[in-house]
């Protein structure tokens, strides 16, 4: 499963690419915002700069929400740099400009996927990724992972390439639940990358060793 960071900041995408597992980053405009992103120049260099960090594609999200908007939007972004995937809402302008893109070889992210049906529609009009929200539909008491389970069923009924990007995802246990599912992607927080790292006993093996060790060589120093 291939990890993504779901970031607009820097520093947090740098310190994910140093740990040496990271394949993507994923961004939407609340996320751009949150890093005080603004204008189109700045949101352009700050794509551009976040690709010169990332070894792998980069998630960037129109704004327009009518067809000839997303697709002139689309292929500006698409223009800045090869690592760039052009993010387009599950609506249904949206599904006619993932068509659209489609056919020109630009590749996509179709987001705010909440049901199959969308996630059906997204691959049908040739959709790379498809990003359903896990952690929003667990907020509103629906399973998420349920849905990851539904999309990768009829996926491999049909034998469609479009990669389940599992999305909004908020914890360790979100990212093994997908994998074990057999999600292709998850984006998520670097404080869940993180937490896969943590485990108590693995801090107290090393706390011994290290503790056996310095024993053992102080009684070798004084032997
Ligand atoms: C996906 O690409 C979105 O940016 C993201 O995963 C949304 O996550 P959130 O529900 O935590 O905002």
């Amino acid at each position: 499963m291939k990890f993504f960071i779901d970031t607009a900041n820097l520093d947090q995408i740098r310190e994910a690419q140093d740990l040496g597992v990271l394949n993507g980053v994923t961004t939407n405009p609340s996320l751009m915002a949150k890093e005080g992103i603004t204008g189109e120049e700045n949101v352009r260099a700050h794509y551009k700069a976040i690709c010169e960090i990332v070894d792998g594609d980069v998630s960037a999200e129109v704004i327009a929400t009518d067809l000839e908007g997303i697709i002139r939007e689309g292929e500006s972004l698409a223009a800045l740099h090869p690592k760039i995937v052009v993010k387009v809402p599950m609506i249904r302008e949206g599904v006619k400009a993932l068509k659209y893109f489609s056919g020109k070889g630009i590749r996509t992210n179709c987001t705010l996927v909440f049901s199959a049906g969308q996630a059906l529609l997204a691959a049908k009009a040739g959709a790379s990724y498809v990003s359903p929200f896990i952690g929003r539909l667990d907020d509103i008491s629906t399973d998420g992972l349920q849905l990851i389970e539904d999309i990768r069923l009829i996926y491999d009924n049909y034998g469609f390439e479009t990669e389940i990007l599992a999305a909004s995802v908020r914890h360790p246990v979100h990212i093994l639940e997908c994998a074990k599912i057999g999600a292709d992607v998850m984006t998520g927080p670097l404080s869940a990358i993180l937490a896969l790292l943590n485990h108590p006993l693995t801090d107290k093996g090393l706390a011994q060793f290290l503790a056996d060790h310095a024993k053992a060589n102080k009684l070798q120093e004084t032997a």
